[in-house]
């Protein structure tokens, strides 16, 4: 494997939570790029089912069936080189004392099995080199306050990412997540709140503004390019300096 100056080699890809934010961002980009890809979400995604080069599946990652369906539709399209784990939820936030048990569950169950079944199912027929891409957080690499649970997901997204990274390694598999700050989507909820609140948090990161989900979206196709050949098992900051004070 060799870095190009290409960005991207034409090749089949799954995304997960594709209808919305960083995962509608990684489609639009790898459709760009000539890439053919399955589009994962919960919700329906009729902008996408007419799209060239793209095969719609709905479900939730957190049940086994969905990784299996959008495994079997890549193979359809061809080889898969990458997967993109993108699917999150929050679950409210709150301190840990308000912590309802099956808001626990729900945000285990799509952020961290959802991860866990999607790599499950699309390591065995991964080509040699393939690559795969999961979202975690800056609140994965340090707390969140009123972020405990949403949080502890995020750091079981970096052990799972770093644990399958070894266990990948001898097949050239590449395995990471990107762990990115406050980024303008549904999920943050910036687009509904109030003037003081966008530029507490523009001012949160040191570079004086929250990402877009096409910022993020860059940083993934970069970690899953032959570009970035020698890069496995990091949990990477797009955080704009957050994480740096
Ligand atoms: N927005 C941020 O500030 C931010 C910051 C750090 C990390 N992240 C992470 O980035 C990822 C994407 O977040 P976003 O901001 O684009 O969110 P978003 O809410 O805009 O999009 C999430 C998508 O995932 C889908 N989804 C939710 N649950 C699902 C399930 N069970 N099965 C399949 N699809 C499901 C939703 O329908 C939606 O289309 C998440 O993992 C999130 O935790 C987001």
């Amino acid at each position: 494997m060799q870095a190009s100056a290409e960005t991207f080699q034409p090749r089949v890809a799954v995304v997960t939570g594709a209808g919305s934010g960083i995962g509608a961002a990684c489609v639009q980009l790898l459709a760009k790029s000539g890439m053919s890809c399955v589009a994962v979400d919960i919700a329906d995604l009729p902008h996408l089912s007419a799209a060239e080069g793209v095969r719609v599946v709905i479900g939730d990652v957190g049940d086994e069936a969905t990784a299996k369906s959008a495994i079997a539709a890549a193979l359809v399209l061809g080889d898969l080189h990458a997967v993109f784990n993108v699917a999150g939820v929050t679950g409210p936030p709150g301190p840990i004392e308000s912590m309802e048990t099956s808001d626990f569950d729900r945000v285990f169950a799509v952020n961290v099995r959802g991860t866990a079944l999607m790599v499950k199912h699309a390591l065995p027929v991964m080509v040699d080199g393939g690559t795969i891409v999961n979202m975690s957080s800056a609140v994965g690499l340090v707390g969140g306050p009123a972020q405990a649970v949403y949080s502890a997901s995020k750091h079981a997204v970096v052990g799972l990412t770093k644990s399958v990274a070894l266990d990948a390694a001898p097949r050239g598999i590449r395995v990471n997540c990107l762990c990115p700050g406050v980024v303008d989507t549904p999920m943050s909820g910036l687009a509904g709140a109030s003037e003081g609140l966008r530029e507490q948090w523009a001012s949160a990161h040191p570079l004086g503004r929250y990402a877009q989900p096409e910022e993020i979206a860059a940083a993934a196709l970069w970690l899953a390019s032959d570009n970035a050949c020698f890069v496995t098992g990091v949990a990477m900051p797009v955080d704009g300096g957050y994480l740096a004070r």
